[in-house]
């Protein structure tokens, strides 16, 4: 069966109080860019060209829900075992949307951030990433975490080395290495947790992302595929989230409902 836009057939997003209050961060796994392509019979790069066009949908709808923070799963540190030509076309749709998007995202009043490791990528776009980062780096109205060349555990590593080089410094002992000094040292340290992890195509697991910070996120797996997805659906899942009780291994939900 191929997953079509829910835009059709769902009903419309209202919130109703004592529930779970819109998440504060949301965080998208954007996959199945290439099924929606082969469905159609259309080359994978215009499933990727098309999860562009998704993207900034959700961006717009995501900031006029409410929500503080979006991350979005970019591309993976696994990606790079992709065939040469795809892994050009991301890439180049990456150069594209900063160079065509970044002048509206920032007038929109978007945070941009990036996660993920920078070594690696090519000069221009570190260039470009550090660009989107430092125009709109004062804008309040959400943040956009851009998680690219990313892979949760690869980031634990990261924080693993900078704890060791803190203690080989002496500047904290060994006993003193807790799981909350470890979140400082994670590339979104200062942000909150997601409350809300989705991912699209139906694939169900998190495919090393944010495995620190999920620990007591909500998961939604939408079985439309990521050039499909819309406001609508973005609001689907975030009833979804409503109806969920958090306990946070207590006794009680968080929030009523
Ligand atoms: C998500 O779509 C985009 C990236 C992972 C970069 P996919 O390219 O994974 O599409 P499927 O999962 O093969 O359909
Ligand atoms: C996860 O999707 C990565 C991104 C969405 C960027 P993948 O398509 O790479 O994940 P797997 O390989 O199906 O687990
Ligand atoms: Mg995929």
């Amino acid at each position: 069966m191929v997953p079509r836009s829910t835009s059709e057939v769902a009903p419309t997003f209202t919130p109703a109080a004592g529930d779970n209050p819109v998440p504060r961060h949301v965080a998208i796994i954007m996959d199945g860019n290439g099924r929606w392509a082969s469905a159609r019979g259309l080359p994978r790069a215009e499933g990727h060209r098309r999860g562009v066009e998704a993207l900034r949908r959700t961006v717009r709808a995501a900031g006029e829900l409410g929500i503080e923070v979006l991350t979005i799963f970019s591309f993976s540190a696994e990606n790079w075992s992709r065939p040469a030509a795809e892994i050009t076309e991301l890439m180049g749709l990456l150069r594209r949307f900063i160079r065509n998007d970044l002048a509206e995202l920032h007038g929109a009043g978007v945070r941009v951030r990036v996660i993920g490791e920078r070594n690696g990528l090519d000069p221009d776009i570190r260039r470009l990433l550090e660009e989107a980062e430092e125009l709109t780096r004062d804008n309040a109205r959400i943040t956009l975490v851009v998680a690219f060349n990313y892979g949760a555990r690869q980031e634990i590593a990261r924080a693993a080395r900078r704890v060791a080089e803190a203690v080989a410094r002496g500047e904290i002992a060994p006993e003193a290495i807790t799981a909350e000094l470890i979140a400082t040292k994670l590339d979104l340290a200062d942000l909150p947790d997601p409350d809300l992890i989705i991912r699209t195509s139906g694939e169900q697991r998190l495919s090393n992302f944010l495995l620190w910070q999920a620990a007591y996120s909500e998961l939604v797996f939408v079985p439309i595929f990521w050039p499909d997805f819309d406001r609508v659906a973005l609001e689907n899942a975030l009833a979804e989230y409503r109806r969920r009780e958090r306990r946070f291994g207590g006794l009680v939900a968080r929030t009523g409902s």
